[in-house]
């Protein structure tokens, strides 16, 4: 008791500082919490709370239980003991869909027949309900729905809410009652905290405001920011004004938090198009809500409406589709992707989810499924989020009964039996054959799409009658079709059998980057693939070379270079590649000029003999860049022979077959005179 000794001078100056400071206080912890308006920094705010806090240290006769320092009792209660809620606090009929919407008005109208009714409509929140008692103006009690007609007093935890103001201007008996939430940021981050320390995960921010509430230390329950909005004033247990549009109003002037998402409604029609628009856009709220909630405004219409034993006849909860649903997990499959993804997948009990049934639910992967704990047999709460795609979002596990199953993630693909692979650093299984069934339909799709061999007049039809016909099982079958095959197939006449020969023929001469791409290596898209084109001189180079000359290439990651190496030390990959090497498609490849005019086009070079300026290859790339093409035997069609240094048996040939034969500097002057015409 420090403030004893000095003196009733200096306690009535301090008594005059701390309620100056307290009624800063209050107004900026409404601006901040309650109106989102804050008018001075944090730093301001808290220089006047530490303030008032030396201040009660050294008058704690001067501690009143309305202190805005008094938010946070220190030590935890022992229970929660029971009262009772007069009026009950009812629930609401839920109505999905606007034909159920005008049952209820029809009942509405009816039972007030020649009078206008109008609706105020307000956002359902998302949370969980709550009654909160003023008397002479100071916070005395929160107490929680219950059964709605006895609840938990749960005082100490809603105090520390700071957007609840904890004295109000109006000393008769007030009592607020609206709905306790935690808003979307706060909820993933108490998730991703729990998820840190191992603990359970709450299923959806409703579950977690439950959760927290009941938390018998409220020193904890400050820590989660959880909020409140009110809709409802009884002052002496009744309702002050005339209509509920003019209550709401004064909730607001009272200081209350009120949801400023509210709509006077003069039809059943405006409910409707408020409906429409928000069950689309209700993600882009801050916190969860699953409807409207239609009110008649007229408090006097109210009465004479009354109320069924369970819900009041004057209002309705108007729900959005439902975007959480718990159904059972039957059984976890795999499935296989065109990249070869190895996907876990739930089989569920099929159930009603924001309008579709839902049976199936992609569990992404092994890492996934661990962290959930997700066995076969578990009952589990899944979501659509804004994507519409359901994920599970937790495990139900006071459902469990002990017969659920773990999972375990095979080894190998399940429908062709590859060993499966996972990439360093992935978390997701793949399977590196190519040939597996269950990849065939979308790898052949890929491989004549116009960013890789581009092979026209062969689409998703096609494909399928090739492959329910046996025509094709792999890629590289495409190039060993026989016209009278495609002919024989439903809708295909010689023509366009012919049509799609010729196309597959033309493919054959590709740039190697189309082949490349056509393959479907995992993470080797067009780009990628321009590239490994271009550096090698041929697949059978890209095909040997290790992964640290991989790495080495400009834009090749460790990533790209990993899948490259597994894919073909695959046996199925190769049988592929033998097949199209086989059939003649064009396995060379260099340097190209992507565009430019190619001056070479059309004429065949042979090398013989040691160049001194380039390699081999680097010469060949040279030539196949402008357009033309490089052959290892001199014949009648060749046009140019090089002769390098301790020139061999095809110089002598050229000159038996009077071919021009060019020297190394001969060559070079060629190139630069090609050069100086491109430039
Ligand atoms: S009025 C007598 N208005 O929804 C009418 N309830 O499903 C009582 N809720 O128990 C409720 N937002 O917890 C009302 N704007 C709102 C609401 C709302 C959420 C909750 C409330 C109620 C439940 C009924």
């Amino acid at each position: 008791m420090q403030g004893r000794g000095l003196g009733n001078k200096s306690l009535e100056k301090a008594k005059k500082e701390i309620d100056k400071l307290r009624e800063k206080i209050r107004h900026h912890e409404h601006k901040y919490y309650v109106e989102n308006q804050p008018e001075i920094s944090d730093y301001e705010f808290d220089m006047l709370m530490k303030r008032l806090e030396e201040l009660e240290n050294l008058f704690p006769q001067l501690i009143t239980s309305d202190s805005p320092t008094q938010r946070v009792g220190e030590k935890p209660v022992e229970g929660f003991p029971s009262a009772e809620h007069i009026p009950p606090m009812l629930s609401l009929e839920n109505v999905y869909s606007y034909q159920e919407f005008l049952e209820f008005h029809d009942r509405v109208a009816r039972a007030l027949p020649d009078e206008p009714v109008e609706y105020v409509v307000e956002m359902k929140i998302d949370g969980v309900s709550i009654a909160v008692q003023y008397e002479g103006g100071i916070l005395t009690r929160a107490i929680t729905r219950g059964d709605g007609f006895k609840g938990d007093v749960i005082t100490e935890n809603i105090r520390t809410i700071r957007s609840i103001p904890l004295r109000i201007k109006e000393t008769r008996a007030v009592e607020v009652r609206g709905e306790v939430f935690m808003p979307d940021e706060a909820f993933e981050k108490l998730n991703r905290e729990r998820e840190l320390n191992g603990e359970n995960l709450f299923a959806n921010p409703r579950n977690a405001t439950a959760g927290t509430i009941r938390l018998l230390d409220p020193r904890m329950v400050s820590q989660r920011k959880i909020d409140a909005f009110f809709y409802y004033i009884f002052i002496e247990r009744d309702f002050p004004r005339l209509a509920h549009w003019e209550n709401l109003q004064l909730i607001k002037e009272l200081g209350f938090k009120r949801n400023e998402k509210i709509w006077f409604c003069k039809s059943p029609d405006e409910v409707l198009r408020i409906w429409e628009e928000w069950k689309d856009k209700r993600d882009s709220l801050p916190y969860g809500v699953d409807g409207l909630v239609a009110k008649v405004n007229s408090i006097a219409q109210q009465r004479r409406l009354g109320n069924t034993a369970k819900f009041p006849r004057w209002a309705i909860a108007f729900k959005f589709p439902a975007k959480q649903a718990v159904t059972k997990v039957k059984e976890i499959i795999l499935n296989v992707g065109r990249t070869g993804a190895v996907t876990p997948v739930a089989i569920l009990e099929p159930v009603q989810l924001a309008g579709t049934t839902v049976s199936r639910c992609t569990l992404h992967n092994e890492d996934e499924i661990k962290r959930k704990d997700i066995r076969t047999g578990d009952w589990v709460t899944i979501e659509k989020g804004g994507d519409i795609i359901p994920k599970v979002v937790s495990v139900v596990k006071s459902r469990r009964t002990g017969k659920e199953k773990l999972f375990k993630m095979p080894r190998h693909c399940p429908v062709c039996g590859a060993e499966l692979y996972r990439p360093a650093g992935e978390v997701i299984w793949r399977c590196p054959n190519v040939a597996c069934p269950a990849k065939r339909r979308e790898s052949i799709l890929h491989f004549v799409s116009r960013n890789a061999m581009d092979i026209e007049h062969i689409g998703e039809a096609l494909v399928d009658q090739f492959l329910n016909e046996g025509l094709v099982e792999d890629i590289g079958d495409i190039y060993y079709i026989k016209k009278q095959d495609i002919e024989n197939l439903e809708r295909m006449g010689g023509k366009s059998a012919q049509n799609v020969l010729d196309e597959i023929e033309r493919s054959k001469k590709n740039e190697l980057w189309r082949l490349i791409h056509g393959l479907g290596i995992r993470y080797v898209g067009e780009k990628t693939a321009k590239i490994l084109g271009s550096h090698f001189s041929s697949l059978d180079k890209l095909m040997e070379a290790p992964y640290e000359e991989l790495v080495l290439i400009p834009d090749i990651g460790e990533k790209v270079a990993d899948s490259i190496v597994h894919f073909f030390r695959d046996k199925g990959n190769l049988r592929i590649i033998k097949k199209l090497r086989k059939a003649g498609v064009n396995f060379k490849g260099g340097k190209e000029e992507e565009k430019g005019p190619k001056p070479l086009e059309g004429k065949t070079f042979v090398f013989t003999g040691e160049l001194s300026k380039f390699s081999r290859s680097e010469a060949s790339s040279i030539v196949e860049g402008l357009g033309g093409k490089v052959s290892s035997s001199v014949s009648g069609k060749t046009d140019f022979v090089v002769a390098g240094q301790r020139p061999g048996s095809k110089f002598r040939k050229a000159q038996q077959l009077g071919l021009r034969i060019i020297s190394e500097e001969e060559f070079l002057k060629l190139l630069s005179e090609i050069g100086q015409v491109l430039q």
